[in-house]
């Protein structure tokens, strides 16, 4: 669906009127041609997508890493679709529900660079990243690799195979400044072992914002016979990729975070010739050992959600991943240009372009994370959440699409006061 057809739908819903889709309409009339870097600082283009979102007025919400909540549009049309789930319930299910994932699926995968065969729709990526995790055939002995700065629960998942089969998981450490592609590739290349099976590997390092060099780290861990699992819980529809192209084993993340979806949609990517190597947690009818659904059934679940991801997609597509990257990157360099230099703040999140994209992370010598949070919300009114380590001390900053460079301004200033 393109810009046109999906603001001809929406409107067509009713909605048009209460969030503005005309102007939006008009909005990318206006701005046809125009790169998404130029765009990137044109804040009456972002005010009019922040038209769609509703905001709480209680502080500016600098918190959206945990949930991208769905912008009114979109929330419009999960309402729409939960209305004729309902409405249809078993009818729906057993004529309409499995061909609609397949669709949908389809369009994920186009989205995602890779083949439909390959990809699957999960409900987040602790659920993807444990299917692939938990289903290996580990043996006693065998060794993975991770990075403290990885998600926790992921970890946690590591060490309960550790645990339960005698894995051994080496830990490393991502410097928050790397010199070099070749610096970060090197710090897991130096953990390998010949019983080395999987490295675990964070797209986009959720506490700080670093991107890590993924393919040059999949090369490097092929060409000493060791799969790869990437955690990309933050990577999906914030900057623009492609799934083949990083040349990764297994690859999961949430769509509720940077795709907008409701609550409770993820992805899963298997690489084909690794998919009989995988056990099923939840076993279903399929049995055929190249097919993904093998091992991503779940039974009955909420099928609206799925039907939303099409939407969120549209959406996405509308707004232009180009832009919207673009957009992330320069608010973040917005606002972190404007303290990296300024005594007792500390940004943890690389300066180099390429290694960051809309989430940073600031920590201010002499003030723990937990009360830095505290105070920018209770006297700046401004919403973050503390990380207080590993190696990471600070509070994270995720802005959205509707984040203001106004808004930034007001939290530059809380900043440079707290730090005075
Ligand atoms: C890097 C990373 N991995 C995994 C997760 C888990 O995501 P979910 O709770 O959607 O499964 C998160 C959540 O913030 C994350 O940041």
């Amino acid at each position: 669906m393109n810009k046109r057809s999906f603001i001809k739908n929406a409107a067509f819903t009713g909605i048009g009127a209460t969030v503005g889709m005309d102007a939006l309409a008009a909005l990318f009339e206006s701005k046809l041609g125009v790169s998404g870097e130029v765009l990137a600082s044109d804040e009456q283009f972002w005010k009019t997508i922040r038209k769609q979102y509703l905001l709480k007025p209680d502080y500016i919400n600098l918190e959206n890493g945990y949930y991208n909540f769905v912008p009114q549009p979109l929330l419009e049309k999960f309402i729409a679709h939960v209305k004729e789930v309902n409405y249809q319930g078993s009818f729906y299910m057993r004529n309409y529900a499995v061909e609609n994932k397949k669709r949908v699926t389809s369009k994920l995968a186009a989205l995602m660079g890779c083949s439909a065969e390959e990809i699957a729709i999960t409900r987040n990526t602790t659920e993807s990243l444990d299917i692939v995790i938990a289903g290996k055939h580990w043996e006693k002995g065998d060794e993975t690799i991770m990075a403290e700065q990885d998600y926790g629960s992921i970890i946690e998942m590591l060490k309960h195979v550790g645990s339960r089969y005698g894995v051994i998981n080496k830990m490393v450490s991502v410097p928050n400044h790397p010199k070099s592609d070749e610096e970060i590739v090197a710090l897991y290349e130096n953990a390998i072992t010949p019983k080395t099976k999987l490295i675990l590997v964070s797209h986009i390092i959720n506490i700080t914002g670093q991107i890590l060099p993924i393919r040059k780290i999949c090369d490097m861990a092929h060409a000493k016979g060791v799969e790869v699992c990437v955690d990309g819980a933050h990577a999906v529809a914030h900057f623009k990729f492609n799934i083949t192209d990083l040349n990764c084993d297994y690859y999961g993340a949430s769509l509720h975070k940077w795709l907008s979806t409701p609550l409770g949609a993820g992805l899963l990517y298997v690489k084909k010739e690794k998919m009989p190597g995988i056990e099923p947690l939840i076993v279903g009818w399929e049995k055929e050992p190249y097919k993904i659904l093998r091992i991503s059934h779940t039974g009955t679940h909420p099928s609206h959600t799925d039907l939303t991801i099409e939407d969120s997609i549209d959406y996405y597509n509308m707004i232009g991943a180009e832009r919207k990257e673009s957009r992330l990157r320069f608010i973040q360099e917005y606002w972190t240009s404007k303290v990296r230099t300024v005594p007792r703040i500390i940004i943890n999140t690389p300066v180099e372009s390429h290694r960051a994209c809309g989430i940073a992370n600031v920590g201010i010598e002499g003030i723990k994370p937990g009360e830095l949070a505290k105070r920018l919300l209770d006297e700046h009114r401004v919403y973050t959440v503390a990380i207080d380590g590993p190696n990471v001390f600070g509070c994270r900053i995720t802005p959205n699409v509707y984040t203001t460079t106004d808004e930034l301004d007001q939290f530059v200033k809380a900043l440079k006061t707290l730090a005075s």
